[in-house]
């Protein structure tokens, strides 16, 4: 009697379960629908269930995060604004300006056209100087300007269109998601971050003639008689060169070195790099440990550099480098991979702690309904670049939804008390 009683139950048990997974599946699809969610294969491992979470979360997501925040308005002319130049800048002065520029909040001057100004004289100033960079596993060359202002180069290795397979950190380093990542920063007004803008270099008008003699004995003529460039760095291979294109030309991300003393340190949510799991991946207590040891400024900097990774899909940053306490966004080359991916991992730090700075969020909701993606797509017009596929910009954008899933799935379980964190710490 019992025991059939407890078949009974069971089965009861099992057909409820079977039910919820059913629905879970339907309300997914159904309000998916007009948008290009895609629910990741359920996976059973301690993640999936803050995964469900979080993307019932994005199912039941408040309209206002698929329409504009008219609050942007005024924000997104400034930005225009100090991006926009016409003037044919002097870029002694800018140079200047830069050099001297100290502030507790932006590694460079960025009002009254000051951050346009900057990237026309990293686009246009004299060559003086072309080397390897051989710090690093990229083939990356350091360009020193008139004025002795030094850039890092880092050749463009795919055509925009090109999706990169495989792990999340796969493929060389994308030279349009290091300019991409300089907007969205300046964007999501995080100024922690250098400067980067797309410039092209002739190979017999730039390089050779002032190419020192270590970077003349990494390079070869191809097949066709082409003067290409191997480089030095950890992965640099003889087979793996840089060529110019029809014009002589190399496109390249042109970063603008920072001449200062940083701190590095390792990420707690760095990945392995190989099958064996972090703890991060298998403890969602993690944070409780790392809050440990790290200060609640710390923490919320980590969280804000998870959310930019996340958006561009830098799976990649193993370590992070600190200035006057900030975190510096250094080495953005690993996003923009696959549009169609969207790792929610990335945003573990989001996820496990459930904080985030009230500024960030204020920032994230002033940037909803389409205004994030376009006005990247302003700002880098006044350079004439194009950085991205419009996939790239869709992705960027659907990400964004799930970052605000994430921070109500948050909201959720904890209160909007403890999740938003002013700057009392
Ligand atoms: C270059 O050679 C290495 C082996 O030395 C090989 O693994 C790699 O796939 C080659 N790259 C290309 C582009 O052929
Ligand atoms: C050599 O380089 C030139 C210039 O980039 C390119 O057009 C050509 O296809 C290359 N030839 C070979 C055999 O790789």
């Amino acid at each position: 009697m019992s025991m059939n009683y407890a078949f009974g139950f069971s089965l009861f048990l099992l057909v409820l379960v079977g039910l919820n997974i059913y629905f879970f599946y339907t309300l997914n699809t159904k309000a998916i629908k007009p948008s290009t969610f895609n629910v990741p294969s359920l996976k059973l491992d301690l993640t999936t269930s803050v995964f469900k979470d979080i993307y019932e979360y994005l199912n039941y997501l408040p309209s206002q995060y698929r329409v504009k925040n008219q609050k942007f308005i005024p924000i997104q002319k400034n930005l225009l604004s100090s991006f926009h130049t016409n003037s044919t800048t002097d870029s002694k002065r800018i140079w200047e300006e830069a050099e001297t520029w100290s502030s507790e909040e932006s590694l460079f001057p960025h009002k009254n056209g000051a951050s346009g100004q900057i990237l026309r004289a990293i686009q246009s100033s004299q060559i003086a100087l072309v080397d390897n960079a051989p710090k690093g596993t990229q083939l990356k060359l350091l360009l020193v300007l008139e004025g002795n202002k030094k850039l890092y180069f880092k050749p463009k290795r795919y055509q925009l269109e090109h999706v990169i397979n495989g792990n999340i950190y796969a493929g060389f380093d994308r030279h349009n998601s290091e300019v991409f990542a300089y907007y969205l920063a300046m964007v999501l007004n995080y100024k922690w971050i250098p400067p980067s803008t797309i410039r092209r270099i002739h190979i017999d008008k730039d390089i050779i003639p002032s190419a020192t003699l270590g970077l003349r004995k990494t390079m070869i003529k191809n097949e066709s008689g082409s003067l290409c460039i191997y480089g030095k760095c950890l992965y640099c291979k003889m087979n793996e060169t840089i060529c110019p294109d029809k014009n002589g030309e190399i496109e390249g991300a042109a970063i603008l070195y920072l001449n200062k003393q940083f701190r590095t340190h390792k990420s707690p949510w760095r990945r392995s790099y190989t099958h064996k799991k972090m703890e991060w991946e298998i403890d969602n207590d993690f944070c409780k440990k790392v809050s440990g040891s790290l200060s609640t400024k710390r923490l919320l900097n980590l969280i804000d550099v998870a959310i930019f990774d996340f958006l561009i899909q830098n799976g990649d940053r193993h370590r992070y480098e600190v200035y006057k306490d900030q975190i510096v966004l250094l080495d953005n080359g690993k996003g923009l991979g696959n549009p169609l991916v969207d790792e929610l991992d990335i945003l573990a730090p989001l996820y496990q702690c459930c904080i985030v700075s009230s500024s960030t969020w204020q920032n994230l909701e002033l940037l909803s309904g389409g205004s994030l993606s376009e006005t990247i797509k302003l700002l880098s017009a006044f350079q004439g670049s194009k950085l991205a596929t419009e996939d790239h910009y869709k992705a960027v954008e659907r990400r964004l939804m799930k970052i605000y899933a994430t921070v109500q799935y948050c909201i959720g379980k904890y209160g909007s008390a403890k999740v938003f964190k002013n700057g009392e710490y």
